[in-house]
């Protein structure tokens, strides 16, 4: 067990809602030593591979809360859509101590706070690469939050990736448009380069592998590499290559960046809609 993630194990972390975002971090906490004794799941629809993960670790799950348990961490893991109808039920698990991660996407502390009270909060945006212990987390704390509570929810979220807290709520929604949405754009990078593939006269399959591998495989260099993105992609450049060549189009006044930043703004703002 890491000496970081025994921290947590002094608090009984509730999670609610074990699907895909909820069901990796639980995963990954019992992967990096938190006791199962410490965990209880609260969900009705858990999966069967779930539940054997569950009762294999000695955790304790629950199809609605509990009215003997108050949460040190209460880790909220359902989608934004159920959560007016889940929280009513959570409060009781709310006690002076307990800290509330939430990881909803655009569901405020304010508005968490109408239905859990004004303590310890904090907005968590992990991505789904989380699955595979690859994500990265942006997160913010409000003044409630100790710096205990703090090192607690960062060891628990650093499970899957990197945590990079910011200074203000705002700025979650931010790093949705970045990276918790993120992926989506990646992937769909790797369609839009099969498909211009096929059109140069390639099997649409052979388009794909070659896309995928690309950029998966570039990926993988970024992350060993001490490198920028930038450094990296300079020196695959050759001056009039043909990398140069496509880089001239993607760079353009009318490239990539333009186009990246309308996306990311609509993002952002269906984020800010999303929580009001
Ligand atoms: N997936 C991502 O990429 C991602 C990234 C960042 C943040 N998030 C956030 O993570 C949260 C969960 O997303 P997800 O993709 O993991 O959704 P999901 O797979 O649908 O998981 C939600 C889980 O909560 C369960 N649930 C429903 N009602 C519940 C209740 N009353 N009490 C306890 N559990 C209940 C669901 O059960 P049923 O299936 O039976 O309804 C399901 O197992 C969302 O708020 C999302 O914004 C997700």
């Amino acid at each position: 067990m890491s000496a970081a993630v025994s921290d947590v194990s002094s608090s009984r972390v509730v999670l609610v809602g074990a699907g895909n975002m909820g069901g990796a971090m639980l995963s990954g906490w019992l992967k990096n030593g938190v006791p199962g004794a410490s965990v209880l799941v609260i969900d009705p629809g858990t999966s069967e591979a779930m539940k054997a993960q569950i009762e294999a670790a000695g955790a304790r799950h629950e199809t609605a809360a509990p009215a003997d348990v108050k949460a040190g961490i209460l880790f909220l893991a359902v989608k934004p859509q159920v959560m007016e109808a889940v929280l009513p039920k959570l409060s009781a698990l709310v006690g002076p101590e307990t800290v509330v991660v939430s990881v909803a996407a655009g569901k405020t502390l304010a508005f968490l706070q109408g239905y859990l009270g004004d303590g310890a909060m904090v907005r968590a945006m992990p991505n789904t690469p989380a699955m595979i212990g690859r994500g990265v987390t942006g997160a913010y704390g409000n003044d409630k939050v100790s710096e205990a509570q703090r090192t607690a929810v960062h060891d628990l979220l650093k499970v899957s990736g990197p945590v990079e807290w910011v200074a203000r709520e705002s700025d979650i929604d931010a790093v949705t448009a970045v990276s918790g949405s993120g992926p989506a754009y990646v992937f769909y990078l790797v369609e839009c380069m099969a498909e211009a593939g096929r059109k140069l006269g390639l099997p649409e399959d052979l388009a794909m592998r070659l896309a995928r591998e690309t950029v998966s495989g570039a990926g993988e260099l970024l992350n060993r590499s001490a490198d920028t993105a930038a450094r990296l992609r300079q020196n695959v450049t050759s001056p009039g290559g043909t990398t140069a060549a496509a880089l001239a189009v993607l760079m353009a006044e009318h490239g990539m960046q333009p186009l990246f930043d309308t996306a990311l703004e609509a993002a952002r703002a269906r984020a800010e809609e999303l929580g009001r």
